[in-house]
């Protein structure tokens, strides 16, 4: 089990732009089964945690037209505000991550916590020592 933190940027280390677009990675071209690819991280992983920015920019860009929460695992959602989950695998949470690691490690059973993002959570998970593996596709871009 490790905390892993999956994840993209451009050539110059950011990881969403000052709107929150992602088109700059969407946009790139990904070889199907290639090194680090989605599948095979995915597979190896137990549970997820997000911040609610992240969490709010799934929901405009990926759960619109009647499609649904993509993640069949659990998934903690930090947030200070009230916000109703979308899918019954979503759990609302606030505090340090480490208020809630042994919670994550539970969930995770023999599998990888993903920290799904952004850098504001994060940041939190690799100041309190939660960040195991940083995996890091770099995307042509600036
Ligand atoms: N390039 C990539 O691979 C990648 C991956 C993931 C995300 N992203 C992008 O990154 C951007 C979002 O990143 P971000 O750093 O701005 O935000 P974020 O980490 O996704 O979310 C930050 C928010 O989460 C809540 N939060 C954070 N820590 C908390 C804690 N300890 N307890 C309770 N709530 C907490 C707060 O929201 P409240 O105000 O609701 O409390 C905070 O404003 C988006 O554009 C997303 O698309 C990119």
């Amino acid at each position: 089990m490790a905390f892993r933190y999956y994840t993209a940027t451009t050539l110059d280390g950011f990881l969403a732009d000052d709107r929150d677009n992602l088109d700059w990675l969407l946009s790139q071209p990904l070889e199907e089964g290639g090194p680090m690819n989605y599948d095979d991280f995915f597979r190896q992983v137990g549970v997820a945690v997000m911040g609610a920015t992240t969490y709010r920019w799934i929901l405009d860009h990926e759960v619109s037209d009647g499609k649904p929460w993509p993640y069949d695992i659990p998934t903690l959602v930090f947030t200070h505000q009230s916000l109703t989950p979308v899918a019954d695998t979503i759990s609302v949470v606030a505090g340090s991550p480490a208020d809630l690691r042994d919670r994550l490690v539970d969930a995770a059973g023999d599998r990888h916590i993903w920290v799904v993002g952004g850098g504001d959570l994060a940041a939190q998970f690799a100041e309190a020592g939660m960040l195991d593996d940083v995996i890091v596709s770099i995307a042509p871009v600036t």
